[in-house]
């Protein structure tokens, strides 16, 4: 079956579809029906902008069955400021409730997570998620060791990134990592990948930002992913050969919520 076809019934023959495939891949025949272009298959990587754009639900893709396609949320005016502040109002959280989410909320964190852009559409990134108790204070331990060795084998680069005074911080029995957060999401994929990096930043934010919509609090996890460059937690996490961990998140119920934007100071912008 080809990756891209049209519900002939349905098509207005309109040529959005032609227009929205980033890779040229659709054209309209004499009759101004679209197809795809010859060998255009193995290109196609069902990044769903025929689907997206078409006005009348004629365009489906491999991943795209009409019966789960839902509707895009479209502009309102009146919304944006609200939306804007959302953003604004997001903050790192460092104070949670010990309790977990269900699978439900984290499949729905994840579910929209999985819509952030990726370069090439190539969405080479997976997820590793610490659900079980047990296992985040396994990982707190293997953390622990982590600065405990780091600091013993390498003091210099200890003292630089404060990983000396949070060894003692930890050996007094306090959280600095995770901050009592009952899960943390390792974000996962090729160490070779081009845009590793940035689409991690990108993915670890539409996180972020599924959570807050949810009312969940997040903070990026810097030492949790440099202590995941160590062999015994890359087994712990299941990291394979070639793979990095890219960057991880702790996240979990907010004790602490925050009534106030702080001020970010002038916008460092320069304009051509
Ligand atoms: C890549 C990255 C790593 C981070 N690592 C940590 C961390 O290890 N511990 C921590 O408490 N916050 C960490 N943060 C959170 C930042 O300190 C925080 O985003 C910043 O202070 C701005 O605060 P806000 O998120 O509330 O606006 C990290 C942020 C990023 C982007």
């Amino acid at each position: 079956m080809p990756r891209f076809f049209t519900n002939l019934s349905e098509c207005i023959r309109c040529g959005v579809c032609v227009k929205a495939c980033p890779k040229g891949l659709i054209y309209q025949n004499e009759e101004n029906i679209p197809q795809m272009t010859d060998g255009a298959e193995s290109r196609c990587n069902n990044c769903g902008q025929c689907v997206a754009y078409c006005p009348t639900e004629a365009s489906m893709q491999t991943y795209s069955e009409r019966a789960h396609l839902e509707a895009a949320l479209q502009y309102k005016s009146e919304r944006s400021e609200t939306i804007l502040k959302f953003l604004k109002s997001r903050r790192s959280n460092r104070n949670y409730l010990p309790v977990p989410l269900s699978r439900q909320e984290l499949l729905k964190i994840l579910e929209t997570a999985n819509f952030a852009p990726s370069g090439g559409n190539n969405r080479t990134l997976r997820w590793i998620l610490i659900e079980d108790q047990q296992k985040m204070n396994e990982m707190r331990k293997l953390i622990a060791q982590w600065f405990d060795t780091t600091c013993r084998e390498h003091p210099v680069y200890s003292k630089r990134y404060a990983i000396d005074s949070i060894l003692s911080r930890i050996q007094k029995g306090q959280d600095v990592i995770f901050r009592g957060a009952p899960h943390v999401v390792y974000c996962v994929g090729p160490e070779k990948a081009t845009w590793g990096p940035v689409d991690t930043g990108i993915a670890l934010t539409y996180f972020n930002l599924a959570c807050e919509a949810m009312n969940i609090g997040c903070c990026f996890a810097g030492y949790a992913t440099k202590s995941a460059e160590t062999q015994n937690i890359r087994d712990f996490l299941g990291i394979g050969f070639e793979e990095k961990v890219w960057c991880a998140l702790c996240f979990g119920r907010k004790s602490l919520v925050p009534y106030r934007i702080p001020n970010r100071g002038e916008v460092p912008v320069t304009f051509l």
